[in-house]
């Protein structure tokens, strides 16, 4: 009985002091959804079960080897037992009602994260190797980046053109893998404007770890200005123009959206060669194609290699680059990647 007491006193004390340690969690990154708090309840539940067990069966563990070793001039043999009936119900009914307890609880998280909204905005997210894009069709607008106005449901539509893909923003807590053939489903609701990134959460191939893209939560209004921009509507406000960017302003946006937009996964900096031809002097360098011609890489060869990739391969390199920048990329945008790539010697 004295055991018996000590054990439980030790696994309640461990319990409650790894308890204390682990409230909140603190390798969590920020929660920046709504359906972030019922995953993350649910993921704190879990954790503090696994806690209590972890304990339980290390607690008991420890104490055993400290109060039952063996004493100096003891040879004899333990006690010997064979079941316990009532013991091996115990730890069989006790678990299975804990698991069904928990399958109950992931089905109502379930449920809360996947509701519908009437409101939602529709996003359609396309994954490739190894770029994300994103279409709106609400507004008749793509980009290579994940802008969503803040404290409105969206309904993002995941489909992979090459291989299975996952989209997962660690901030939004959820996680869908894009398959090939099919369309997969997340809805999320943003919460906290900032900037994220939604990074491939499944293996993927050479670009898996450079599968980025930029994710921004912004204020309604500032999404609805965005939306303006890329539709080619927007009309800034009297007095607040300014005169246009200069130079290295463009220059610097162009090496963001290379960054954004997953070129850097397939284009190296360094003259290495990876999926396309490398980056680095390629402005005015000569090009020898597949189909046995060649051509100097001057603008009009950049702006046809970005919209229409396939028409114009570099020997030496199989037509993988994605045909949409033409539809996710303004025509601003594309002058910025140019005059980016113009700088890179
Ligand atoms: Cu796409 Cu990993």
């Amino acid at each position: 009985m004295k055991h018996f007491i000590n054990v439980i006193l030790l696994v309640l004390a461990l319990t409650a002091l790894l308890l204390f340690l682990t409230d909140p969690p603190a390798w969590m990154p920020l929660a920046a959804s709504a359906e972030a708090g019922p995953v993350d309840w649910l993921f704190g539940l879990h954790m503090d079960v696994i806690i209590f067990l972890y304990v339980l069966v290390n607690g008991v563990l420890l104490y055993a080897v400290v109060a039952f070793r063996r004493k100096p001039g003891d040879t004899g043999d333990g006690a010997y037992f064979h079941s316990n009936t009532r013991l091996e119900i115990l730890w069989t009914v006790l678990p299975l009602a804990v698991v069904l307890y928990f399958s109950y609880l992931g089905l109502g998280v379930l449920r809360q994260t996947t509701a519908a909204a009437a409101d939602e905005l529709e996003v359609i997210v396309t994954a490739r190797q190894w770029s994300w894009s994103f279409e709106y069709p609400d507004y008749g607008i793509a980009a290579g980046e994940l802008n969503l106005p803040a404290g409105r449901k969206a309904h993002l539509v995941l489909r992979a053109e090459d291989v299975i893909h996952s989209f997962w923003v660690p901030e939004f807590r959820l996680k869908q893998d894009t398959v090939p053939g099919q369309e997969k489903y997340l809805r999320i609701t943003p919460t906290e404007v900032g900037a994220y990134k939604v990074r491939c959460a499944e293996l993927c191939g050479t670009g898996h770890a450079a599968m980025l893209a930029p994710v921004n939560v912004l204020p309604p209004a500032e999404f609805d200005i965005w939306v303006q921009k890329r539709l080619g509507t927007y009309v800034e406000p009297e007095g607040g123009a300014g005169e246009g960017p200069g130079e290295e302003d463009i220059v610097a946006l162009g090496q963001q959206l290379a960054q954004a937009n997953g070129c850097i996964a397939c284009h190296s900096l360094d003259g290495s060669k990876l999926v396309g031809p490398s980056w680095k002097g390629v402005f005015g360098r000569t090009e020898a194609l597949e189909d046995g011609s060649s051509i100097t890489a001057d603008e009009a060869y950049l702006r046809t290699a970005i919209i229409d990739p396939g028409s114009q391969i570099v020997a030496g390199f199989a037509n993988l680059m994605p045909a949409n920048y033409g539809d996710t990329l303004l025509p601003s945008e594309i002058d910025a990647i140019i005059a980016y790539l113009k700088t890179l010697e």
